[in-house]
């Protein structure tokens, strides 16, 4: 075979795999997803590509991935519920399961009408969390759909927003920070009831009288190796095939981008509490590398 039918091939099979790639990052909420609560308050609509999930007095809902996941990407399109949100909570996080959990969180806390929504991010590893951010969005996250994104690899944990990274977490397991990379994950959204402490510490509680809140998420993106149970995904070694998420960090307008987000922002960081770190502030804090 000569080198020109060679380079045809190599670029046929390239073209073949884009094309798995694409077809296994588009999601399905119908394939992809169990309805676990809510009592028929969250629905799949237009034949997967959506799901609505709400909240009223009596009850909230959610929905998890039917599978799980050691590592991998997990984008969602997000339009929070509008207006008086206060006491509300939507979430788009991963978590394993079992004793000494492991959990990457990002969690939206609702507002009163006009007051913005605060974005919560967390991540637990042999469940031990205590390493809270929070930021507010540059936009009103209930007027349109924006897309969410957690990249997990056996390097970094990656919050983003619309593709803008807004949080990396490094591992730093040989600095003794524990990091998740033996537990596998499943993604799981709901929209709940936290009228007790979500909004302006808990002093704004949720007026039933807008209810029901409605959150409603689209295009669903995996790109990680689907394991149907928790034992299934066997160790954290990366066998599967090569994907960009699998090594993705930062480059320079990357980092260019998190110094924004966290400059602008940010308004809570763990990192910076003193007080909560009577001991001194958590190892991962001292460096602050991207
Ligand atoms: C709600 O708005 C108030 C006033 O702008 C702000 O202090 C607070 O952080 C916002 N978010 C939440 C979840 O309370």
């Amino acid at each position: 075979m000569g080198n020109v039918s060679k380079t045809h091939r190599n670029l046929a099979l390239l073209c073949i795999s884009m094309a798995l790639a694409a077809t296994i990052a588009a999601g399905n909420f119908n394939r992809d997803v169990d309805i676990t609560w809510g009592d028929g308050r969250a629905k799949i609509v237009d034949g997967g590509r959506g799901l609505s999930l709400s909240l009223d007095q009596y009850s909230g809902s959610g929905f998890q991935s039917k599978n799980y996941y050691l590592f991998g990407r997990f984008d969602v399109l997000m339009k929070l519920a509008p207006g008086n949100s206060a006491g509300t909570v939507t979430t788009f996080f991963l978590a394993s399961e079992g004793p000494s959990h492991d959990e990457i969180d990002f969690e939206f806390l609702g507002n009163s009408s006009g007051e913005p929504y605060t974005v919560h991010t967390n991540v637990y590893s042999q469940g031990k969390g205590d390493k809270e951010q929070q930021f507010r969005l540059w936009f009103d996250p209930s007027a349109a759909f924006h897309k969410y994104s957690i990249v997990w690899n056996p390097h970094r944990i990656i919050f983003m927003v619309d593709d803008i990274p807004m949080r990396v977490f490094n591992n730093e397991a040989a600095s003794g920070v524990p990091f998740p990379t033996s537990k596998p994950m499943r993604i799981i959204c709901s929209l709940w009831n936290a009228d007790d402490w979500a909004t302006q510490g808990g002093r704004v509680k949720t007026d039933w009288s807008k209810a029901p809140f409605t959150a409603h998420y689209r295009n669903i993106g995996i790109s990680g190796r689907p394991c149907g149970s928790a034992a299934a995904c066997g160790s954290g070694v990366d066998t599967f095939s090569n994907e960009a998420w699998q090594t993705q960090g930062l480059d320079a307008s990357g980092r260019n981008r998190v110094r924004w987000v966290q400059q602008k922002h940010m308004i809570y960081n763990y990192c910076t509490d003193r007080p909560r770190f009577p001991q001194g502030i958590p190892v991962e804090c001292r460096r602050s590398r991207f």
